[in-house]
């Protein structure tokens, strides 16, 4: 039940789940930033550890979130206090909602610059803007397009619009209806494109690329860098999965969906990689580019391609799209809680959640510009964002919320709402007490500097840890339980 007391809106269509999250897992994380931390943390290897995270820390921890909101009915806030109010614990845990919010915001301010660079580079592609450019030029180009706040701001400014008209008119008017026909466009796009690169004459080289496993060429930063970002491309502790969670209908399997959002979110950044780095080694240039790659060197090998003006256009089409269905998940949350305890209407709620960010990303928006000296600690607004987020929150968020599940709810919520066979449930439930929280407090180890956690060197030991902190880890659990509950 909504807080106002009418029963909450459901997704209309046996799909709609399924595209609106795979819509927001889907965006710029599986087509820009995967591309470019394959290439630089060297291919294979970490395509594989990257896998390994989905499954035992990225599944475990949206099956969590998913239960959460359907169980709760609500925005973070809400859904999390009520579920914990109905194991009768402290409404103190719903501070992890907050912070989910928070995050999706934050995420947002930053993540809609990038999509204005998307969108200013498919226009680009259209009036052939970028013809005849040569390498140097190229980044002057990119150089040129940040270095002007007027036309900077007006793309990310479009893409806020953009955003805060579909979320307006509502669940399924505008987020159930624009995914079902943008992500099976993003989908024959992108097959699209894998034939072009196909015939490109690198497609060879991009296979062995991405799927030759050279344990040698995976740093302890790769393997950190893996984890982080099954959070940030499964979108999760950002209140997005957890809001369109609480739209899921009773009867659809939380666990099947989730590996279904998750296969395919995989599958999408394995195929960018098969459309983006064909292109690039067909024309003799570095996979290990950076966050140019995207915005720098595929450009250029396009337009040094036939049909490659055409097929640019459709790829910054197709990621201009990708981010579009990934930003309308990231503000649900907030206008979904100021519709359900403010009093607002849809429409008022968007707007005024649309200016907030417009302000708040035009901050983002000067770290490329004018604010580019308004730095703290070496980082700028722009980075501070990424980082706060993608280091802290979002692992911080997903801890929280697996340890509550794990430890601190009564163990029938979870088992009613996820309605999984024993074993599967003994599984998630290995997987959220031990496996997850371990893999997160990895995550801060490093961050907060404190040892250099190397992978390589140190399996033996963290897998003993891990049996370890699970043996011990049940024998307490119980008592913990019963402490917790007496007061
Ligand atoms: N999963 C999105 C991507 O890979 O681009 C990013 C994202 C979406 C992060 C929604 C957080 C969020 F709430």
């Amino acid at each position: 039940m909504a807080s106002s007391g009418q029963p909450r809106i459901q997704w209309l269509g046996r799909w709609g789940f399924m595209l609106a999250a795979t819509g927001s897992a889907v965006g710029l994380g599986n087509i820009w930033k995967f591309p470019y931390i394959t290439g630089e943390y060297g291919g294979g290897a970490f395509v594989l550890v990257y896998l390994a995270c989905i499954l035992a820390v990225g599944v475990p921890v949206m099956m969590t979130e998913i239960a959460f909101g359907r169980r709760g009915r609500g925005s973070p806030i809400d859904a999390i206090r009520r579920v914990v109010n109905e194991s009768g614990r402290s409404s103190m845990w719903s501070l992890i909602g907050w912070m989910a919010m928070l995050c999706g915001f934050m995420v947002l301010s930053f993540y809609v610059v990038v999509a204005g660079w998307s969108f200013s580079y498919l226009w680009k592609m259209l009036t052939g803007g970028l013809a005849g450019t040569s390498v140097d030029e190229m980044a002057a180009v990119f150089g040129a397009n940040n270095a002007n706040p007027i036309t900077l701001g007006g793309w990310s400014t479009l893409v806020t619009l953009l955003t805060m008209i579909i979320v307006g008119k509502g669940v399924q008017e505008g987020i159930e209806k624009s995914v079902s026909w943008m992500m099976p466009g993003l989908v024959l796009m992108l097959v699209l494109l894998i034939g072009f690169g196909m015939f490109s004459g690198g497609f060879g080289d991009a296979v062995d690329f991405l799927f030759s496993f050279k344990a040698g060429s995976l740093s302890s930063e790769g393997m950190l860098a893996a984890l982080g970002h099954a959070f940030f491309t499964l979108s999760l502790a950002s209140g997005a999965i957890l809001t369109y969670g609480s739209y899921l209908p009773k009867d659809a399997s939380i666990g099947r969906t989730t590996l279904s959002v998750a296969v395919a979110d995989t599958v999408v950044a394995l195929m960018a990689g098969l459309a983006i780095f064909p292109v690039i080694f067909a024309n003799g240039m570095d996979p290990g580019e950076g966050p140019g790659l995207l915005f720098m060197s595929l450009p250029l090998a396009f337009q040094a391609m036939p049909l490659g003006t055409l097929f640019g256009a459709l790829f910054f089409l197709m990621l201009s799209m990708a981010a579009l269905t990934s930003s309308i998940s990231m503000v649900e949350a907030t206008v979904s809680w100021l519709c359900d305890n403010k009093g607002m209407s849809r429409k008022s709620a968007s707007w005024a959640t649309g200016i907030v960010l417009w302000l708040i990303s035009t901050l983002a928006m000067l770290s490329f510009n004018l604010g580019a000296d308004w730095t703290l600690a070496g980082k700028n607004f722009f980075d501070w964002l990424d980082y706060l987020t993608s280091r802290w929150m979002m692992p911080l968020g997903g801890l929280g919320m697996v340890l509550l599940a794990g430890f601190v709810l009564k163990s029938e919520t979870f088992r009613d709402e996820l309605g999984l066979a024993p074993l599967p449930y003994t599984l998630w439930l290995a997987m959220v007490r031990y496996v997850s929280p371990l893999g997160i407090l990895v995550i801060f180890v490093d961050a907060l500097g404190l040892y250099q956690v190397s992978f390589a060197a140190h399996w033996p030991v963290l897998l003993a840890l891990l049996v370890l902190v699970a043996v011990v880890g049940e024998a307490i659990s119980p008592r913990l339980r019963q402490a917790l509950s007496a007061r």
